[in-house]
């Protein structure tokens, strides 16, 4: 669907007019092409004293062919050095105009509340530096992990890149990697994601990265070769999306959605080389039919994603039973139910990826939502039940929460609660189905062994529930 508001304010006319009224200009989003760099200009490095992330930003960047910069010639520029990277300097005001498409800060160092100054002292000097659709990154440690003055000065640094993420427009999005002590080499996914425009709908968000003993080889234009992902409500919107994402990344997708949708389910799944599965999944035996369907056409399965969900909307007092009790198989009951059944039959391979989709109103609530919004609370709840149990299989389990997505499901709410929903976000508009999918594919890299028990928000940063 499209946004004409959005359109018309960077046309021609309405680039002129939209500033004078006051109107809202929300930006035209950069998106990943095939073929792109994972960053299409300079990235500023910083680093608070004491940190322990330069040498793995540095390689990551050094990896991805990035212009980079450092603040200084000291220990930062030797350790970019290392890394095979010949960093230039910028020291403020001298270098004229020089602007960034990326500020990167390891902030690792910081433990303690006057430490804290060091994301002022990075960040001050060049905030109105950023090129359009710019990235603010900020690297610390686990805050749970850590006691004392360095848990709450680490604590902190989430209000930080929150409120970036609000202050700075033009499709700029920040974001908070908290990494865990060892999990120093598990980084490179997740900076190359948040640094592209794979993550152009995702801001005012925390990642937290464990350590991971697996060691895949990466192969970082088709990460996914060789892996099949099992991919439910595929037929449209969202979980079309995905299929075509993942396909993209080289896995081979089987799609799955109801019998009504066999022929839209036949067309995604025919155009990507992949295979369909007609199947509802809140069956009793459809975890145990996938099991022995995945098992017996491809051996099992390397990623699956619970995309298949329903609305119901009523307020709670003209809601029937049956009507939440269908919002909750299908978005709750169905992805645990097929998770478990998957595991006990060790159908998803060593490696494997679950990936779970809730929703902003899951963590938000959302008015006449208490079936949609419990459902989707669920799949968080899922995520944080399993985390540990999978890791110990060497799989992850993490969710998405999509807020305003442009889809056949968003195209039936009302025009205004529909603008709200678009205009009320850091970004100022709707994100689409690829926003959500390029995320998934995050997760379901090999590269991504250290991304666990993670919900990231895929919302350009909505104000429901931030
Ligand atoms: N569109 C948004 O803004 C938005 C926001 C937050 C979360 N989500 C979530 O994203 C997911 C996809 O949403 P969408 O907007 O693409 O919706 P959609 O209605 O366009 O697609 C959902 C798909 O799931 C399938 N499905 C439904 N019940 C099923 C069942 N019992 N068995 C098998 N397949 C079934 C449908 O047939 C359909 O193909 C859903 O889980 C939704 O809750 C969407």
């Amino acid at each position: 669907m499209t946004d004409r508001y959005r359109s018309f304010v960077n046309s021609a006319i309405g680039r002129q007019i939209a500033p004078r009224l006051g109107l809202p200009q929300p930006p035209v989003l950069q998106r990943h092409r095939v073929g792109d760099p994972v960053v299409d200009g300079p990235v500023l490095v910083g680093a608070a004293p004491g940190g322990r992330l330069a040498g793995a930003i540095a390689r990551t960047l050094a990896a991805v062919g990035a212009e980079t910069w450092t603040t200084e010639a000291g220990d930062l520029r030797q350790t970019a050095a290392d890394a095979g990277l010949a960093p230039k300097i910028y020291a403020d005001g001298a270098a004229g105009d020089q602007r960034f498409k990326a500020l990167v800060l390891d902030a690792t160092g910081i433990a303690d509340v006057d430490a804290l100054g060091e994301l002022h002292a990075f960040f001050h000097p060049v905030a109105r530096r950023l090129q359009g659709c710019g990235r603010i990154i900020v690297l610390g440690t686990t805050p749970e992990l850590l006691d004392g003055s360095a848990r709450i000065a680490q604590r902190a640094l989430e209000g930080f890149t929150r409120s970036t993420g609000k202050e700075i427009k033009r499709g700029v999005t920040s974001q908070l990697v908290y990494v865990a002590p060892d999990a120093e080499d598990r980084i490179a996914s997740t900076l190359r994601f948040l640094l592209s425009p794979r993550s152009a709908f995702v801001s005012g968000q925390v990642v937290r990265i464990m350590p991971s003993d697996r060691d895949p080889e990466l192969n970082w234009s088709e990460p996914l070769k060789g892996k099949v992902a099992l991919v439910t409500g595929a037929s449209r919107g969202i979980g079309e999306a995905i299929a075509q994402t993942l396909a993209r990344d080289g896995a081979h997708v089987v799609g799955l959605d109801i019998a009504p949708l066999a022929d839209e389910l036949a067309a995604v799944t025919g155009r990507i080389g992949g295979s369909a599965i007609t199947l509802d999944v809140t069956d009793d035996d459809a975890g145990a039919v996938l099991a022995e369907r995945l098992k017996a056409d491809h051996g099992g399965v390397d990623v699956v994603v619970h995309n298949a969900g329903i609305t119901r909307d009523k307020t709670l007092g003209n809601m029937k039973r049956e009507v939440w009790d269908q919002v909750l198989a299908v978005n709750l009951r169905a992805p645990e139910a097929i998770t478990r059944a998957l595991l006990d039959a060790g159908t998803i391979n060593r490696d494997g990826r679950i990936v779970g989709v809730a929703s902003i109103a899951g963590i938000a609530g959302n008015f006449g939502q208490t079936n949609y919004a419990t459902s989707k609370a669920g799949v968080i709840g899922l995520v944080d039940a399993l985390a540990a149990d999978v890791a110990a299989r060497d799989i992850t389990i993490n969710a998405v929460a999509p807020g305003f997505i442009e889809t056949q499901m968003t195209a039936k709410v009302p025009l205004g609660i529909r603008e709200a929903g678009r205009r009320l976000s850091s970004l100022g508009q709707g994100g689409l189905p690829v926003d959500v999918a390029e995320t998934i594919a995050w997760y379901a890299s090999p590269a991504s062994a250290g991304v666990n028990g993670n919900v990231v928000r895929v919302c350009g940063q909505s104000l429901l529930g931030a």
